[in-house]
């Protein structure tokens, strides 16, 4: 269960699912401290960590994928779409031809995670639309909507040299035109974590989503385990829903030092970008605790949160486990969980979250 403990140096709120640990239970036996090499796995059985780039090992001891990049043939027929009207009649005429059609939804400012998604949408449909929107009923009045990085020519760029088939880039009055007063809500697995902290952000989500299901017609759709809340909710989504879309999660492109990719990376200074550092340090170091035999809900959160609390502009929203599924709070891990963070530094909120694995039972 959630208790509510003070910082150590800032006597900040801070939601953990933590208890008072003493060093003696937090120095359980390392992990052999081997590195892994992390293939691009997808779906439930996908890890969640994946470093981009070329073969080197990186400082967080994940061995790079090796080789170049494949150069990519770009789409022949590329076209960029800014009409709802126009991508739901090439939907109609895709759907009609028998082409599978997948999706990957972004907000644009594209970097590697965005384009690892991109990758194996084109790995596994005939068609792949890539659709860049900022969908502004996602965040709340106090957020970063105006100042959220925009590049839509570099966007179209990369979506086309990454080979996909469609930009699609409507404006803010296409997807919501005057009069506009439906909204789609999952309750349950929306209320805590992030749901706790941005009140209407998931239903702006999960709004935005089934619009753009509606309109490209999917059979898949692609989204990355870095939002892990919001997978999990999209998931809930298209069940209760019946939509009819295969949800295909996918690993986390990291940063050589371990910072999962985020385009609000890009609001951090010098000073904060190293201390956000820290956050995949600490998931790290508590995945390594578990590997150890140590399964404690409570012990786990505590190597995040004193990490953590050592870095100066930090501050901590929650650290806690959760079954990965239902994301409800656990006290012990008992085969799979999941070890989520978010902080803000300075202004910038982070997030990011690790897989524990019980290996053996004890
Ligand atoms: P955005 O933040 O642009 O992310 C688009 C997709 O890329 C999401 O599925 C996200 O989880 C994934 N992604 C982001 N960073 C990643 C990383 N480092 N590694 C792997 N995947 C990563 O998430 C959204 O946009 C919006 O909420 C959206 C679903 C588009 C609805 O508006």
């Amino acid at each position: 269960m959630a208790t509510t403990r003070k910082g150590k140096k800032k006597s900040k709120k801070t939601t953990v699912n933590s208890k008072k640990t003493s060093r003696k239970t937090r120095n359980v036996k390392k992990s052999s401290g081997k590195t892994k090499k992390v293939t691009g796995k997808t779906g439930k059985a996908a890890g969640n960590t994946k470093v981009a780039g070329k073969t080197k090992k990186s400082t967080t001891g994940v061995s790079k994928k090796s080789g170049k990049k494949k150069p990519v043939k770009p789409s022949s027929h590329f076209k960029l779409i800014r009409k709802v009207a126009d991508m739901k009649k090439l939907a109609r005429e895709l759907r009609s031809r028998r082409r599978k059609i997948a999706l990957v939804p972004t907000m644009g400012f594209l970097h590697e995670g965005h384009l690892s998604l991109i990758r194996e949408a084109r790995r596994r449909a005939s068609v792949v639309v890539v659709s860049v929107f900022v969908n502004p009923k996602q965040f709340g009045v106090n957020e970063d909507l105006d100042r959220y990085p925009r590049d839509l020519a570099g966007d179209r760029r990369k979506i086309r040299s990454e080979g996909a088939d469609y930009m699609f880039a409507p404006d803010v009055a296409e997807m919501y035109p005057e009069n506009f007063q439906t909204f789609v809500e999952v309750t349950g697995v929306t209320r805590d974590f992030c749901g706790a902290s941005r009140p209407s952000h998931f239903r702006g989500v999960t709004t935005v989503v089934t619009k753009l299901f509606q309109i490209v017609q999917p059979d898949m759709a692609f989204f990355g385990e870095k939002d892990f809340q919001q997978l999990v909710t999209i998931r809930q989504m298209v069940r209760d829903l019946n939509q009819d879309i295969n949800v295909i999660g996918m690993p986390t492109i990291r940063e050589e030092d371990g910072l999962a990719m985020s385009s609000r990376n890009t609001y951090l200074s010098t000073s904060q970008r190293h201390q956000a550092t820290a956050i995949y340090r600490g998931l790290r170091k508590a995945k390594r605790l578990c590997d150890s035999g140590e399964y404690d809900a409570a012990e786990l959160s505590a190597v995040v949160l004193d990490l953590l609390r050592e870095q100066r502009d930090m501050e901590i929203e929650y650290v806690a486990v959760s079954d990965p599924n239902t994301l409800e709070r656990i006290h012990e891990v008992e085969k799979q969980a999941v070890l989520m963070v978010a902080v803000r530094v300075g202004d910038t909120r982070l997030i990011d979250n690790i897989r524990l694995t019980v290996r053996r039972r004890r």
